[in-house]
């Protein structure tokens, strides 16, 4: 009879025990979820101002015809698209699909621009960033605005 008591408090405890851990893990879980999202959103918010800076180059070096200020720029905004599609808006957060589209659709639009560029179709080229513009702000529309 006493060592049916103790076996059973020992269950209890160790049940408890279990359960808490369970508890804290799940807990654990969704902490570190939502860290992850504040750091992929504080990584957004600090690549866009770069993305304008970029942008506003990359149309100067268009009206100048220089096509390694076009490189250079271009090149600036594709090596932060991986990035981009890494991170996070504050708004329509669920609709990841779209928001990686909406990114695909801007280094689209600035490999298109860079190649009219390099073939000194600068007149195309011009026509192509307006494309760009536009998927900047196709999304800020969906994410930001
Ligand atoms: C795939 C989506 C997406 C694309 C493409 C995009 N942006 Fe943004 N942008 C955002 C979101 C979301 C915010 C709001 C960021 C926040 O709330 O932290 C933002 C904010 C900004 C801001 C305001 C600064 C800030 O952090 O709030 C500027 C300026 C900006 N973007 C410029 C651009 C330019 C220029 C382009 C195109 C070359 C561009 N963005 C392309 C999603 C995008």
């Amino acid at each position: 009879m006493r060592k049916g008591c103790i076996v059973t408090v020992m269950c209890l405890v160790f049940g408890a025990i279990a359960m808490n851990g369970l508890a804290f893990a799940h807990g654990m879980e969704k902490h570190d979820k939502a860290t992850m999202d504040d750091v992929q959103m504080k990584k957004l918010h600090s690549m866009m101002p770069m993305f304008s800076e970029v942008s506003a180059k990359l149309e100067t070096a268009l009206e100048k015809k220089n096509i390694v200020a076009v490189e250079a720029e271009a090149g600036k905004l594709l090596k932060s698209v991986p990035d981009l599609k890494k991170s996070k808006p504050h708004k329509n957060i669920k609709q990841r699909k779209k928001y990686v589209e909406l990114a695909t659709n801007l280094e689209m639009a600035v490999n298109h621009t860079v190649s009219l560029a390099q073939k000194s179709d600068f007149a195309g080229a011009k026509v192509a960033f307006k494309k760009v513009e536009e998927a900047c702000a196709a999304c800020h529309t969906k994410f930001r605005d």
